[in-house]
């Protein structure tokens, strides 16, 4: 059965140990922690806070933030079984190749395309959101046409064309250069809650889980949550299912844990340093997260927290204009990393496809000046810039998450497998209660698929439907294991992380 062809382990391993293509292993368990902070932390709690807060749950959007660290917590351990199984890079796109085969492969990496892509958008528009409250501090006003929110978000879009060609010109992300902005943001966060804590008027917790409503008008009908749809519930928002519906949406806030075990080959001692890796930045971010929400929504009433620029804004609404505008240059700072990483990422998976001739083979190849894809970093910066800068805000976060849920579907279900095809491989971190943790891993993450909006599956099923259309018109046959030819001129992949 073709579709089930698997590239093997030792394949993909002794790919990552040949001489010259061999990653630096110089990565400890603390620089992964400090690298998965630096990814995850961005729009999420800065922006979609708000619109889960406002829109969905009220304060108990904090029990939200809470479920979804939970569903996260149970896929990390089985993406740190993985990474610490197969520690090459690639992430769940490689280790699903090596163990349920070629179409799942292809799937999740299509997936992958999608998670990083539309990621990296909702990252931008949220940093234009951060510039528009910075500037506006300082009295400069970007216009109407250009603004976010508008037709066109400039600001978005220029941030994605710069950060995409030095991407392009071969910047790597320096761990230095990572770590300062990853302690401003942290500090950010943490000043947030410091600060924040003096303003909190616990009134405002009351009533913490606000009564249901039906949802707003526009908000029905395709908007609605399939999970109410199914279950023949009027569509309604607050109450016990809008914490559900904000869960699907803050999951956002997680995403990217997953992106350690893309470092996998780089990692000095990957079978340790990994789960660490994954679970230590989770749980600091978990943490960091519940304590915002906590402050914002005692600080503001919950009907008034701003959907866009939540944390800076909730200090405006109290009065105290220059914490927003430390806040609103932290959150500019900040968030300009998790673009990049992100743009890096996609540029990483179609890289890894095309060199399995699952993609165009052209598409992988490198610049001899650079040594980075450059012309696949243009087409995917163009891609993103456009969709970043053309897409209303809002509507991206829901698709980046049923992607990644769905692949982190994928990968739980393969733990039990990899575990039984390949009992002999070593394994650093071992899941607890297999295969009882990986299949709740799997059904909890279905249950916040089932929690997002009808239009957010179509849209998905339109993207999985064209995904498989090129996988059997084209994938298919170009594969290298189906062609079996040795790979022509394609370097490996580039590395990750500069440590210098
Ligand atoms: N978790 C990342 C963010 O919130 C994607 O921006």
């Amino acid at each position: 059965m073709s579709l089930f062809r698997t590239k093997t382990i030792e394949a993909s391993m002794a790919a990552a140990d040949e001489p010259d293509h061999h990653l630096k292993r110089r990565l400890t368990a603390l620089d992964l922690v400090v690298f998965g902070v630096g990814v995850v932390i961005g729009a999420g709690i800065f922006t979609v806070t708000g619109r889960a807060a406002q829109q969905y749950a009220g304060p108990a959007v904090i029990l939200s933030f809470i479920l979804a660290a939970v569903v996260c917590a149970f896929a990390a351990m089985c993406y740190a079984e993985f990474a610490s199984t197969v520690p090459v890079s690639g992430s769940a796109y490689t280790f699903s190749y090596a163990t349920l085969g070629e179409f799942i492969a292809w799937v999740i990496g299509w997936d992958l395309i999608l998670e990083l892509m539309l990621g990296a958008s909702v990252v931008a528009q949220g940093w234009s959101a951060y510039v528009e409250i910075l500037l506006g501090r300082f009295g400069i006003e970007i216009p109407a046409a250009v603004a976010p929110g508008s037709h066109f978000d400039l600001g978005a879009f220029v941030l994605v064309a710069v950060l995409a060609l030095l991407v392009a010109k071969g910047i790597k992300e320096s761990l230095r250069v990572n770590l300062v902005l990853v302690a401003i943001k942290v500090f950010i966060v943490l000043f947030v809650i410091v600060a924040g804590a003096g303003f909190v008027n616990s009134a405002n917790w009351t009533p913490f889980i606000p009564p249901s409503a039906p949802n707003a008008p526009g908000a029905e009908g395709i908007h609605a949550p399939v999970l109410q749809v199914l279950t023949g519930m009027t569509p309604a928002t607050y109450g016990v299912m809008g914490i559900m519906s904000a869960a699907a949406l803050v999951f956002f806030a997680y995403i990217g844990f997953d992106v350690v075990a893309t470092t996998a080959e780089e990692a000095r001692d990957p079978q340790r340093a990994l789960p660490i890796g994954i679970l230590g930045s989770l749980a600091i971010c978990t943490v960091l997260y519940v304590a915002v929400a906590l402050v914002i929504t005692g600080m503001v009433p919950f009907d008034q927290i701003d959907t866009q620029g939540a944390l800076a804004a909730a200090f405006e609404q109290v009065g105290q204009d220059g914490y927003a505008t430390l806040i609103a240059a932290g959150a500019v700072a900040g968030l300009t990393t998790v673009v990049m990483t992100l743009i890096i990422g996609t540029t990483r998976v179609v890289f890894a496809m095309s060199r399995d001739r699952l993609l165009p083979a052209g598409l992988g190849v490198t610049s001899q000046r650079t040594g980075t894809p450059v012309r696949l970093t243009f087409l995917v910066g163009a891609v993103i810039a456009l969709v970043a800068s053309l897409t209303p805000v809002g509507r991206l976060e829901e698709m980046v998450n049923i992607g990644t849920l769905t692949a982190f579907v994928l990968v739980s279900l393969a733990v039990p497998i990899l575990r039984k095809r390949r009992p002999d491989l070593k394994r650093g971190f071992v899941v607890p209660w297999n295969p009882v943790l990986p299949w709740l891993s799997a059904a909890l993450c279905v249950y916040l698929i089932l929690n997002l909006s009808i239009e957010t599956w179509l849209r998905f099923l339109v993207w999985m439907v064209a995904g498989v259309v090129i996988y059997f018109t084209y994938s298919r046959s170009h594969s290298l294991l189906a062609t079996g030819e040795r790979e022509a001129g394609l370097a490996e992949t580039p590395q990750i992380l500069d440590v210098d």
